[in-house]
């Protein structure tokens, strides 16, 4: 194994390989397979950002990495340091870095805003953000898709135990093709008309109308056409792009399709 000063900065901050954790069997609970074998490389100087849905596994990653918690399979290394088979030095050099470092290389945090007020919430975003600037690697956690947005530069989603996905947060936001159009009308409805059953549509009474689709199926004029074809003069348009938020729970429920081995779009009424 590679002895990486503390000065010397690593390519990769994390590395991860086959990573599995399984919770042994306690009492009345059964053992839980909590990681399911997972690959994973933070570059050094990423501010990264771990999501997923409750029970995905994100704290268990997070507190193997910490050495909080031990692994059941597979490769952990942070800083050049194999978690699993160097513990005790491990442990020793982390002390040394403590006395002596005043910005640690790798700074991992399990929902570090979770539950705190406004103010406190922003003094720790500036915070973490200030180490980050001076060259920490951060690795969180967060239930917030818009803090994951506006502070992570790469962002993994995790589901059931497995990577769903892993890439810079605009690729990660890119990915998705999804829009939302919505149309001012010159008159009050009480309801999406019949003639546009076909569009996954929404109204916000009594006078917008939005449909949602995706970019690579319908166009935003044949939408725009179905609604003056009802018979619906359009007074203003606008279209919004996807989120992370969007992002976020298709990538999920993509994963969990595949986990399951079923087709991702099965369920979802395809916009005409
Ligand atoms: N000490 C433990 N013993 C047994 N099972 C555990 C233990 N810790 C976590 N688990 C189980 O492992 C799975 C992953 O839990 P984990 O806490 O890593 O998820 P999480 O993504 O952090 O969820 P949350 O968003 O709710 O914090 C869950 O099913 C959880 O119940
Ligand atoms: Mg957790």
């Amino acid at each position: 194994m590679s002895r990486m000063s503390l000065q010397q900065r690593p390519t990769l901050a994390v590395e991860i390989a086959g990573l599995r954790k399984t919770y042994a069997a306690r009492g009345p609970a059964p053992a839980k397979e909590a990681l399911r074998g997972i690959d994973l490389a933070i570059p050094t100087g990423a501010f990264f950002g771990l999501l997923g849905p409750n029970g995905a596994g994100k704290s268990t990653l997070i507190g193997i990495l910490a050495g909080l918690v031990a692994k059941t399979a597979g490769v952990a290394t942070v800083w050049g340091v194999d978690l699993a088979t160097d513990p005790i030095g491990v442990r020793r050099r982390l002390m040394v870095a403590k006395a002596m470092v005043h910005d640690p290389p790798v700074l991992v945090l399990d929902e570090p805003t979770a539950g705190v007020d406004v103010e406190l919430r922003e003094q720790l975003r500036r915070m973490i953000r200030g180490l980050n600037a001076r060259g920490t690697t951060i690795v969180l956690t967060t239930h917030y898709l818009e803090e994951a947005e506006t502070l992570c530069d790469r962002i993994a989603i995790i589901g059931n135990g497995r990577l769903v996905a892993h890439d810079t947060t605009a690729n990660l936001i890119a990915r998705v093709d999804d829009k939302a159009l919505t149309v001012a009308l010159d008159r009050d409805l009480a309801a999406v008309p019949a003639a546009l059953a076909g569009l996954d549509a929404a109204l916000e009474p009594p006078r917008r109308l939005t449909v949602r689709y995706r970019t690579g199926e319908t166009r935003g004029e044949a939408i725009l056409d179905a609604i003056r074809a009802a018979g619906l003069p359009i007074l203003d348009v606008s279209t919004r792009g996807a989120d992370l938020n969007v992002s976020f729970l298709r990538l999920v429920r993509e994963g969990r399709a595949a986990d399951e081995g079923a087709p991702a779009h099965a369920a979802r009424p395809e916009a005409a």
